[in-house]
C-alpha cells in the first residue's frame, strides 16, 4: 500500500488530485444493535467532496449527521461500504496511520470546545503543531499569528474557558486552521453563538479556507454558512439527499429556508 505518511509530508495536493474528490464514500451504512433491535443512523450514503469545496449538511436531530462525520474522519468504520480519502480506502490504513493522517491533515471543529487545563490561549492553539514535533517557540509564534488572524489578542491572560463562547469558537478556529489542514470537519460549530458571532466565525472560516484551499464539511443550520455554500446536503433518517437532486424531500430553496427557521424555533424552545 502507498505510504500515507510520505504522501502527507508532501503537503499540498498535486495538480491532478485537485479535480478528484478528497473524500468519497460508496454506499456506507452504520448499524448498532440495541438489545434485540437494530438501529441504522447512517444508511447507504454515497457522497463526493471535491478539493476546496464547502459542503453543508443539515437535517433534524438524530438524523445521523454526527455519525456520518465520524465515519468520514476515520474514527468509526462503516459496517457496509467504503470511505476513500484522496483515492485511498481510509479503513485499509491501520489505526495508527489514520491517527497520523488526522494529526497532520484533518481538523475537527465541534459545537463545544475542549481545552487543555493549565494552558493559556496561545499554547492551546499551538498544540496541533507541538504534537507534530514543532519547537515550542516556532509553534507559539505561529499560534499568535493565527490568533491575530481570527481577531483574538494573543496577549489575553485568561484561559480559553474564561472567554465568551464567541471568543472561544474563534480560538478553536485558530487551532483548527493552524496546521493548514486539507479538510475541516465541523459539527454544528456555531450552535451556541449569538448571531453576530455566527457571522464573524462564518466569515473567518470560509475566507481562510478559500485562501488556504481547505475543504470544509460542516453540519449546520446557520444561514450565514448556507448563504456561502453552493453544495447543500439534507440528512433525514440516516439518508443523505442532495438539495439539487429531484428525489430530495425539498423541491426548492424556499422550503429549505422555512425548514431551517422551524429548526431554529425548536432550538429556542428547548
Ligand atoms: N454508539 C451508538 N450506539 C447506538 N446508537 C447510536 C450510537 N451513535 C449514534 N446512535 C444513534 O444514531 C442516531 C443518529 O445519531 P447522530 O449521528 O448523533 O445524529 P445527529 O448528529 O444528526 O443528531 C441516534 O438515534 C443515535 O441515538
Ligand atoms: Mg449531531
Amino acid at each position: 500500500m502507498k505510504n500515507p505518511i510520505k504522501d502527507i509530508e508532501n503537503n499540498k495536493p498535486i495538480e491532478h488530485e485537485l479535480s478528484a474528490p478528497i473524500i468519497e464514500t460508496l454506499g456506507i451504512s452504520k448499524v448498532y444493535r440495541i438489545g434485540s433491535t437494530m438501529v441504522s443512523p447512517v444508511t447507504d450514503v454515497t457522497l463526493q467532496v471535491g478539493y476546496g469545496e464547502l459542503v453543508i449538511i443539515f437535517g433534524p436531530s438524530g438524523a445521523g449527521k454526527s455519525t456520518l462525520i465520524s465515519m468520514l474522519m476515520g474514527l468509526e468504520k462503516p459496517d457496509v461500504g467504503e470511505v476513500f480519502f484522496k483515492g485511498m480506502s481510509l479503513y485499509n490504513y491501520t489505526d495508527e496511520q489514520r491517527t497520523v493522517i488526522r494529526l497532520k491533515k484533518i481538523s475537527y471543529l465541534p459545537q463545544a470546545q475542549y481545552w487543555i487545563d493549565n494552558l493559556g490561549i496561545v499554547d492551546n492553539v499551538a498544540l496541533p503543531l507541538l504534537l507534530q514535533g514543532w519547537s515550542k517557540s516556532r509553534a507559539r509564534t505561529k499560534a499568535k499569528e493565527y490568533l491575530t488572524k481570527v481577531g483574538i489578542s494573543p496577549d489575553l491572560k485568561q484561559s480559553p474557558d474564561q472567554l465568551s463562547s464567541g471568543q472561544q469558537q474563534k480560538v478553536a478556529l485558530a487551532r483548527a486552521l493552524i496546521k493548514d489542514p486539507w479538510i475541516i470537519f465541523a459539527d454544528e460549530p456555531t450552535a451556541h453563538l449569538d448571531s453576530k458571532s455566527v457571522d464573524e466565525v462564518a466569515k473567518i472560516l470560509v475566507d481562510t479556507a478559500e485562501k488556504q484551499k481547505i475543504t470544509i464539511v460542516m453540519v449546520t443550520h446557520d444561514l450565514s454558512f448556507l448563504k456561502l455554500s453552493k453544495k447543500w446536503l439534507f440528512m433525514q433518517d440516516g439518508r443523505l439527499w442532495n438539495i439539487e437532486d429531484k428525489k430530495n424531500p425539498f423541491t426548492d430553496i424556499k422550503q429549505v429556508i422555512d425548514y431551517i427557521d422551524l429548526q431554529k424555533e425548536k432550538e429556542r424552545e428547548d
